[in-house]
């Protein structure tokens, strides 16, 4: 058994050795809070998120967009990160460390990531935690917004920004135009890939908590009132550990969850089991997998409801992905800061006639007041609730509170034909840390027997599908696998020639970095086009004709074992990699 702390440096130094991650900028003294992925760690990644997409994009139907990093104070004045993403800092009087104040708590108190300002403050006294640099008195926490602030364009007319810190509000503030292009209906499921960035106070355990990161969200826009979700039968058996917010973890399955209240929704309980089955498919241990749910005061500001999909790892319970019901707040936020409609229509059976009460802007009286800004208020004044007026009346633009004059805007009725209801839609959000779950793939993929690592990456995760060796590199075996090499490439199996040392020592080379297969040319290989093919798992090998390895590879791919294509060129139980 491996200790823990062993486990993180041997993750750390094979990481770095054989190219998955390793720390940015070390050449002038590193950098905390940022890693590099090198050959292998780009192509997990890139693997991780070719299943996502082909579950979320090809399976589900969401539509995919990609959209900027760099977004103006306005996205997050709306969306409430300008507030209220906040970690609270609290730094030493003595040496100026600086600390998130829930860390220091850890084990000390009951998650310490749900206390408020003062909560936390007298938690840090009572508990008598001083500066774990030097053990000096720490000071007042005080909120740390985890944006990294930027500016657009130089000079005067340089505006505000953000490094996006999710890549949820790029979808929300597109809402009405992804609507049209999804020709009206709803439910409508958008997924973004991207980078995100998070001023971390104190970034650490690797590649776990950074500054910069690879996220994919998926936000699911449906009818608050429906009830249903579309293919969630398909999922009603499988089993999940849940651990609520208040109790001990229940081992049950996800039709139960939604029965017993204990999950929200089906579409919220339909995208939990998305994602364990995505997990699973990376090669993460179903045993060291669960759902927790946040309490109420631990949500982020615009949650509801969350469930954070967790894998134990040898740093804790870490989450992974965070499955989140935003409600109509994000919509609603963006309706209100950008005057824009974020409705859709449910449309009556038929059309009604009925008094309407509306809000009628003034423009001869806004534009000599607000000159360029007019239109836009005009827009919030029309879109605002009759019922929630206040008088004088005010409303909120680009986060300043400004009064309109009464002559500004009229109240008028009127019998309209009415199609329908407008209503905001709510969302259910998934966010999937990439980092994380590469991390926890290597962790829960890595095994070790007498100093002999593997790492039992499911073929379709593998950073290279298949080794390629030639016996010896002569008398024509190495060109015979430079040629097999290139077969399997043009067949889209990423390969790894390998030509030094013992065939033994090569496989092993192969079994540290999760290559599930590897073909080996010999001499017979020049008489009569066969190969021998290993399989990691088993360590069995058999011989094939070069003319059935694409058959038996893709057979391999779709979870057939290499036994069904033939008899083991030695007895069970024997060594194989000599
Ligand atoms: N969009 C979810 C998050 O920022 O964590």
């Amino acid at each position: 058994m491996i200790d823990v702390e062993d486990l993180q440096q041997r993750m750390a130094s094979l990481g770095k050795r054989r190219g998955f991650f390793s720390p940015s900028y070390e050449i002038y003294g590193g950098l905390a809070g940022f890693y590099d992925y090198g050959p292998l760690g780009t192509a997990l990644k890139d693997n991780i998120l070719a299943l996502m997409k082909r579950i979320y994009v090809v399976e589900n139907g969401l539509l995919s967009i990609d959209t900027p990093v760099i977004t103006p104070h306005e996205v997050f004045e709306s969306s409430g990160h300008v507030s209220e993403f906040t970690d609270f800092l609290t730094m030493c009087k003595q040496c100026g460390s600086s600390y998130r104040g829930d860390h220091l708590l850890e084990g000390l108190v009951h998650n310490p990531d749900a206390l408020g300002k003062k909560e936390l403050a007298d938690a840090l006294k009572d508990t008598e935690v001083k500066c774990p640099s030097c053990g000096g008195e720490l000071g007042e926490p005080h909120p740390f917004n985890l944006m990294f602030q930027t500016h657009i364009g130089p000079g005067a007319a340089s505006r505000k920004g953000y490094l996006r810190p999710e890549t949820a509000q790029g979808i929300f503030i597109n809402f009405q135009y992804l609507l049209t292009l999804n020709r009206g209906k709803i439910p409508m499921g958008v997924f973004q890939v991207g980078k995100g960035f998070r001023n971390e106070i104190s970034p650490r355990q690797g590649v776990i908590r950074v500054r910069e990161f690879d996220m994919a969200e998926a936000e699911i826009f449906f009818h608050p009132d429906k009830k249903e979700w579309p293919g969630f039968d398909a999922y009603k058996d499988m089993p999940v550990n849940l651990l609520p917010a208040k109790g001990d973890t229940i081992s049950t399955n996800f039709g139960d969850a939604v029965k017993n209240n204990l999950i929200l929704n089906e579409a919220l309980a339909y995208f939990m089991a998305i994602t364990k089955r995505i997990l699973i498919s990376c090669g993460l241990d179903g045993e060291r997998l669960r759902f927790r749910q946040h309490e109420r005061d631990e949500m982020a500001h615009y949650a509801q409801d969350c469930w954070d999909a967790e894998a134990l790892l040898s740093y804790g319970w870490v989450e992974l992905v965070g499955i989140a019901d935003r409600s109509a707040y994000d919509l609603k936020q963006h309706q209100k800061g950008s005057g824009r409609e974020m409705t859709v229509l449910d449309p009556y059976d038929e059309p009604v006639e009925m008094e309407v009460t509306r809000v009628i802007p003034v423009m001869k009286k806004l534009g000599p007041l607000f000159g360029k800004n007019a239109k836009h208020i005009s827009h919030l004044i029309e879109t605002m609730d009759v019922n929630e007026l206040t008088k004088p009346l005010k409303i909120t633009f680009e986060g300043n509170s400004i009064t309109i004059p009464d002559d500004a805007y009229e109240i008028k009725s009127g019998m309209e034909t009415i199609m329908g209801k407008q209503y905001i839609p709510h969302v259910v959000e998934p966010s999937y840390g990439i980092g994380r779950i590469f991390y926890a793939i290597m962790e829960h993929c890595y095994g070790e027997s007498d100093g002999y690592v593997t790492l039992k990456f499911p073929a379709e995760m593998a950073p290279v599908k298949v080794g390629v060796f030639p016996l010896m590199d002569r008398d024509g075996m190495g060109e015979r696998a430079d040629q097999i090499s290139a077969l399997l490439r043009e067949l889209r199996y990423s390969t790894r020639m390998d030509n030094s040392g013992s065939i033994g020592r090569r496989y092993a080379r192969m079994d540290e970095i999760g290559t599930p297969f590897c073909v080996t040319v010999d001499y017979d290989t020049l008489k009569d086009d066969t190969v021998t093919i290993r399989e990691r798992d088993s360590k069995m090998q058999i011989r094939i004709h070069l003319d059935d390895l694409p058959d038996v590879l893709k057979g391999l791919f779709s979870f057939k074992t290499l036994d069904e294509y033939g008899e083991p060129l030695r007895p069970a139980g024997s060594s194989t990699d000599e």
